[in-house]
Parts: C-alpha cells; sequence; structure tokens
C-alpha cells in the first residue's frame, strides 16, 4: 500500500515536471529583447523594427533592453542564465559566433547555451570617417594612414564587434596599424565620428546609411562584393584596388536551450511575421538590408549557420592568435 502511495507520487512528479508547455501559456508577461550593443546603433535598429512587430503577434511588450559590455558576451551570458521558458530572448548579430573563440573564458558553453529562434537579416559593412577628414578619396585615404599611423583613430564597439573584425580585416590587408577606439555600440561611435572626435568606423548599413545620405560622415568604401544599391555612389574596395575587405554581417534571435518548443515556435511565427511586415520590408530597404529567406528564418536554418559560422571563425581567429581576453 505503502508502495503504491510512493508510486503513485513519484508519477505524479514525474507528470508534473514533464508536462508539456502549452503556446497559450506564453507569454506570461512582457518579454525581454537583449540587445548586446548600445541604443541607436545597427543592432538596436534591427532589434526595435522586429520587436515593434511581435509584440502585436505575441499580444505582450516586448521590452528591448541594451545589455552591453564585453563585445556583446555579456548580454549573451544573461541569455544562457535566464529561465528558459522564452519570456527572455537575444538579438545579436554574427559576433556571437566569433566570441565563441575570441573569447577563452566566457561565463557560458557556447555549444550548447542557446535556443535557436531564427535568422533575421544580413548586412553589409562600409568604412566612413569624420566629415572633415583630410583625405579626399579611398586612394588618398591609403596614403594618409600609412604616414599618419600614429595619429589616426579607428573606433569600433569593443572585442569581438562586427566593427572590431571588420577594422581589424581593413588594418591587415593594408598592413597599417592604427589606434582603435572602442564604444559600448557603433551607435556611439558614430555619434562622436560625427563630431570629428574619432576619425574612421567600420559599420553597418543600418547605422551608416542616415549619416552618409546627410554628408554627416564621408564614406571611403564598402566592404562589400557589389555596390549597395542604397550607396550607388560609393565604391567597393575591391573596385579601389584592397581586394578581400568583404564583411557580411548576419543577425539571429536566440533563447535559453531548453525553451520548450511550442513557445520557440511562437516566438518564430512572430519573427517571421515581422520579417514579412510592409514596414520592416520598408525600413530594412532603406537602411541597405533585406530580411532573410523563410527557410533562414527558423530554428534550424538559425542553428545550422550558428555552428558553421563558430567552426569557420575558429582557425581564423587562433591563426591571427588575438584574443580578446
Ligand atoms: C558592431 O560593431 O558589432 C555593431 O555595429 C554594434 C552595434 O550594434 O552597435
Amino acid at each position: 500500500m505503502v508502495f503504491r502511495r510512493l508510486a503513485a507520487a513519484a508519477a505524479f512528479a514525474f507528470v508534473s515536471t514533464v508536462a508539456p508547455v502549452s503556446a497559450q501559456d506564453f507569454p506570461k508577461g512582457p518579454v525581454t529583447m537583449l540587445v548586446p550593443f548600445a541604443a541607436g546603433g545597427p543592432t538596436d535598429v534591427v532589434a526595435r523594427l522586429v520587436a515593434r512587430v511581435m509584440e502585436k503577434e505575441l499580444g505582450q511588450p516586448v521590452l528591448v533592453e541594451n545589455a552591453t559590455g564585453a563585445g556583446g558576451t555579456l548580454a549573451s551570458g544573461r541569455l544562457a542564465r535566464a529561465a528558459p521558458d522564452g519570456q527572455t530572448i537575444l538579438l545579436h548579430h554574427m559576433g556571437i559566433t566569433t566570441s565563441a573563440t575570441l573569447y577563452r573564458k566566457l561565463a557560458y558553453d557556447p555549444k550548447t547555451a542557446f535556443g535557436f529562434v531564427g535568422q533575421v537579416t544580413t548586412v553589409p559593412m562600409l568604412l566612413v570617417s569624420r566629415p572633415n577628414f583630410e583625405p579626399a578619396d579611398f586612394k588618398a585615404l591609403l596614403a594618409y594612414i600609412k604616414d599618419n599611423k600614429d595619429k589616426v583613430s579607428l573606433a569600433n564597439a569593443g572585442p569581438g564587434a562586427v566593427s572590431h573584425i571588420c577594422g581589424m580585416l581593413f588594418m591587415q590587408l593594408t598592413g597599417v596599424k592604427l589606434t582603435t577606439v572602442p564604444y559600448k555600440g557603433t551607435g556611439p561611435a558614430m555619434t562622436d565620428t560625427m563630431g570629428g572626435q574619432v576619425d574612421l568606423l567600420c559599420d553597418q548599413t543600418t547605422g551608416a546609411t542616415g549619416p552618409v545620405k546627410t554628408h554627416k560622415v564621408k564614406a571611403y568604401a564598402t566592404a562589400t562584393a557589389e555596390r549597395i544599391p542604397v550607396l550607388p555612389d560609393v565604391p567597393t574596395a575591391a573596385e579601389l584596388g584592397l581586394k578581400g575587405f568583404e564583411v557580411g554581417v548576419w543577425h539571429g534571435m536566440y533563447v535559453p536551450a531548453g525553451t520548450p518548443a511550442p513557445v520557440v515556435d511562437k516566438l518564430n511565427a512572430a519573427l517571421k511575421a515581422a520579417l514579412h511586415d510592409p514596414e520592416t520590408v520598408r525600413r530594412f530597404a532603406e537602411l541597405g538590408t533585406a530580411p532573410v529567406s523563410d527557410a533562414e528564418a527558423t530554428p534550424e536554418g538559425l542553428k545550422a549557420k550558428y555552428f558553421a559560422e563558430i567552426d569557420r571563425w575558429a582557425p581564423i581567429i587562433k591563426a591571427a592568435g588575438e584574443y580578446a581576453d
């Protein structure tokens, strides 16, 4: 009898712990969308555009929180420690995969910490400068930085940020080591570039298109294979003789590992709705980007990309021997 009661209690306990989470239970309240870089920067811009539609779909506010620091790894760590219930999500760019190698000590295991909602966008990059920076064009810039390397500053959003990777690539290809200046995101870095406090910045079109079009910064070259349609007058670096200067930034949405499938599915449906929303598509186009395909905007699409990119960057970073910690 005692044994039967114990068995029944054990069975009840087992059923209650594995009881399926239904999509109706989610979201229970506001969803926090962590963004690893400062407000007003390119990642923040994408996050806020997507959050605007997701909150209508989910029926609860989606609150963007700029959890800045340590090249984005602080926000990733926050997500890894959050309850796996979908109430905390992360919108991050490819830096989440480079930091898996760039940072030898992380507060989470990048191979197991995250669940995947879907890819979001792919954004081109370009090299800009303060508006009154002396070199008139890219050729003049290359000569100028060689002659003045100790004086020229290059802003970025910290080790592991794509502006950092893009700047490192530029310095490697030109053979000139500039003084790098880290910020909490390229939002504030762009403000200082416009204000003339720093000379150069490699930024995503989602942050740079407006300042370039309004001549608040000077654009020297794109880090793309083809010219960027929204900035047709800016030549590619390859056109100007600098081959290999190409950085394409992709963004993804993550949950803590162990988040139940019905919750991930609901978040994914909301993400897809955001990516199909005409206003998102229009604003993305204005900012030189576009939503990813439906196949990429899936948990499987992001998971495959995430692990492929960790494997792609690991040997490159190890060969360079430059770590963030
Ligand atoms: C970066 O350089 O990684 C991004 O532009 C950061 C940001 O969104 O501010």
